[in-house]
């Protein structure tokens, strides 16, 4: 609920258990008094605590030497160089060519739902009872630059989202040189920062540490959201942990290079601000245009990080992910590269689909290697037809052969890339992505396609889509399997090559708009090696994300332990695969907790593995609706315990309940009770592992005895608990 409180000159944005207040300040500065557990005040001037100047911070002159200074108050949209010498979230450079950029209130209005920001992906409401956005504009009068602040509120959720709308209104052309969604600024620095660093086949690990005097943060300059780090950072009281402390999520709805950073100041504040990365950035806005930034979600919990993630869950869930398979079952598939890379054909992708329809998996996806003459990754990206040395007669034979057996058929694309050994390549060599004079470098034998061309798009578009359209395709894998260099774009002028970077995005954007919208029955999965590009932006377009090429099932659980401080559980691709580090049982259970597939050769399964990956096929069956509507309460972290990692889904009636645990390494201490959360107190649970009933106050207090379930190097256990 969003109110205005006229006297008091005061916005007030409710969610059910947080608040976050706005004032306006004298000579219209935007302050913001509060973010944190909800308060029920309208008059909350005894929380204005930081206006007055401190030596050496420049006071503004009409409210009086000494009497404001915005270098110490809680500046809503940080500007540069009028008074405040934080990071600011705003600086443009005006026709006399300083920087210095100073927005005040203007006007406001507040309505119901949310703002629809397309191209750009973005939260959306399902009806207008489910959030309130207001909406405030912001100007400077000197170079008639308009700041316009939107913020969704969700009335359940403890949500607010974000983003900055930049008109010029003036009378000369401006240049962008940053524009950060979100600035929030808190009055202490008694927060541990968390993010979330990783690499190819590793990635999205948590890490924390307490912040510090001075600037910390993330940032991506790979053209993507990348392995590197996500587009995520929770600050967390000290201490706090997944049940306490006030917990403060932020996440970047953009796959392109971002900037999430916090500076705490000499009066041991904090700044936290999250937005599209100044570096390699500048706009240039011409007269009447405008501007949008990305948004970023923020989340409030004052009950520590796992309310937190939960409360992300239901938000991307409900309000993010879209189209058919937002709530239709994700079939269950198998995926041809690791039992096969390259080497494949007609006959033996049939074989497979023969054995995986026998076991029970539902879909067959032939990956990598399909097209052109591509044996291998040194060529053929951009020629998108298809190799009929593989597959003889066509794709028709292959995907009629796989529908018949009654599996439905996915294939592999990277449309944004070009191999410089291709058709398309040769045809167009200023459709990659380059600068003049300096030899685009190379990676994984590649270059990029420089989608922000609508030529190049068009012609990728017109290539896949006479495929799609062809065959009946039901799902397909979108891969990215590079950064990018020697950014710039052969259209675009010199004065603009700083806008290459986020118009790439836009470019990829507008293509995976037209996907989704041409084919709307295709299940669309995002990968990018893995889960390069695993952020909200990517979420909006396709449901599912390759989490992670690593399928070692102990290496995999901090990989799902990170990506689920935001992300859900139906968005994690998480297959189980020939790895040899544990057996298929404890492969499955971990995969069980994202959205299911395998990666292996079924031709060559034995009797016993055949018998243990059907048993996972019908717990994938058994827990689908438990697993993706339940809650996620993660109990011991993989990061900080050396032996086990658990973690719970709860459904939301709290009637039933899933528990995994995996032993990563056995322990000397042979006695291991685990405490079941989320469990309701006073219902009483039938539990699966020895058939006892216990109250959830039991489960949740005394604990589980698990010291038996589980005890080696690589074993797991999958408890059930179901109310009596
Ligand atoms: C990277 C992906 O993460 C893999 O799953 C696979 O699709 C390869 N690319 C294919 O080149």
């Amino acid at each position: 609920m969003i109110s205005y409180i006229p006297e008091k000159k005061v916005f007030k944005l409710d969610t059910k258990n947080s608040s976050y207040i706005i004032a306006i300040f004298q000579e219209g500065y935007l302050i913001n008094d509060y973010y944190g557990a909800y308060i029920p005040d309208t008059d909350i001037s005894a929380l204005r605590r930081r206006n007055r100047s401190a030596s050496f911070s420049p006071s503004n002159a009409a409210i009086g030497e000494g009497a404001f200074t915005p270098d110490t108050a809680p500046m809503e949209y940080s500007t540069n160089g009028a008074g405040d010498m934080r990071i600011s979230a705003l600086a443009v450079r005006n026709k006399d060519g300083n920087t210095v950029t100073d927005v005040r209130y203007k006007s406001h209005r507040i309505f119901a739902g949310a703002p629809d920001i397309s191209p750009l992906p973005h939260i959306y409401t399902n009806n207008d009872n489910e959030a309130d956005t207001l909406e405030i504009v912001t100007a400077d009068p000197y170079t008639g630059l308009e700041a316009t602040l939107y913020y969704t509120v969700f009335k359940e959720l403890d949500a607010v989202i974000r983003c900055v709308k930049l008109t010029n209104s003036g009378d000369a052309p401006l240049d962008i040189e940053r524009a950060f969604s979100a600035c929030v600024d808190l009055p202490s620095m008694d927060y541990d920062l968390i993010t979330l660093w990783g690499r190819h086949v590793k990635e999205r690990q948590e890490q924390r540490r307490p912040l510090a005097h001075g600037l910390q943060g993330i940032h991506s300059k790979r053209g993507v959201s990348s392995h590197a780090q996500n587009p995520f950072a929770a600050l967390i009281s000290a201490g706090g942990n997944e049940e306490y402390g006030n917990a403060y999520g932020f996440n970047l709805v953009y796959s392109g290079n971002f900037d999430i950073s916090a500076e705490v100041d000499h009066n041991a504040t904090t700044r936290i601000i999250a937005g599209i990365n100044p570096d390699d950035f500048c706009w240039h806005l011409d007269v009447g245009e405008s501007f949008q930034t990305p948004q970023c979600v923020q989340v409030f919990s004052a009950n520590g990080l796992g309310e937190m993630s939960r409360t992300f869950h239901r938000l991307y869930s409900n309000n993010l992910i879209r189209g058919r398979y937002k709530t239709e079952k994700r079939p269950l598939l198998i995926n041809s590269w690791e039992a096969a890379y390259f080497d494949f054909d007609t006959d033996k992708l049939t074989a497979f689909g023969e054995h995986a329809k026998e076991l029970g998996i539902e879909m067959l996806v032939m990956d990598d290697g399909w097209f052109a003459k591509r044996n291998d990754d040194t060529n053929s990206l951009g020629d998108w037809y298809v190799n009929e040395k593989k597959l003889p007669g066509g794709l028709g034979v292959l995907v009629d052969r796989i529908h018949a057996l009654g599996l439905k058929f996915g294939i592999w694309y990277e449309p944004e890339m070009i191999s410089p050994d291709s058709d398309l390549y040769r045809a167009h060599p200023d459709w990659c992505v380059h600068v003049p004079g300096r030899v685009p470098s190379i990676s994984r034998h590649q270059y990029v396609l420089d989608v922000s061309r609508e030529d190049v798009r068009d012609n990728i578009f017109g290539q896949m889509s006479s495929v799609l359209s062809k065959y009946k395709i039901d799902y397909l894998k979108w891969d990215f399997n590079r950064n990018i260099s020697e950014a710039g774009s052969a259209l675009l002028p010199p004065e603009r090559s700083k806008e290459f970077f986020h118009r790439f995005i836009l470019g990829t954007y507008d293509l995976m708009d037209r996907f989704t919208k041409a084919f709307p029955d295709i299940l669309f999965e995002n990968c990018s090696g893995g889960g390069g590009r695993f952020d909200p932006g990517m979420l909006y377009f396709s449901p599912q994300i390759w989490t992670s090429d690593n399928t070692d099932p102990i290496e995999r659980l901090p990989i799902q332990f990170g990506t689920s401080y935001c992300y859900p559980a139906s968005s994690m691709g998480a297959h189980v695969s020939a790895n040899p580090r544990t057996g298929y049982k404890t492969k499955a259970a971990v995969a069980l907790w994202g959205t299911g597939g395998f990666e292996l050769d079924p031709v060559k399964l034995n009797e016993e593995e055949r018998a243990t990956v059907r048993q996972s096929v019908a717990d994938y069956h058994r827990y689908y609706d438990l697993i993706r509507s339940g809650d996620l309460y993660r109990l011991i972290n993989p990061l900080n315990d050396p032996y086990r990692c658990a973690w719970a889904f709860v459904s939301a009636d709290k009637a039933q309940a899933l528990l995994t645990v995996v032993t990563m390494r056995k322990s000397e201490n042979t006695l291991f009770f685990l405490k079941m959360k989320g469990l309701c107190p006073e219902k009483y649970y039938k539990c699966s592992l020895d058939g006892g009933v216990y109250s959830g106050a039991l489960l949740m207090n005394g604990g589980i005895d698990l010291s038996e379930a589980c005890p080696d190097d690589g074993d797991s256990v999958i408890v059930e608990f179901g109310e009596v």
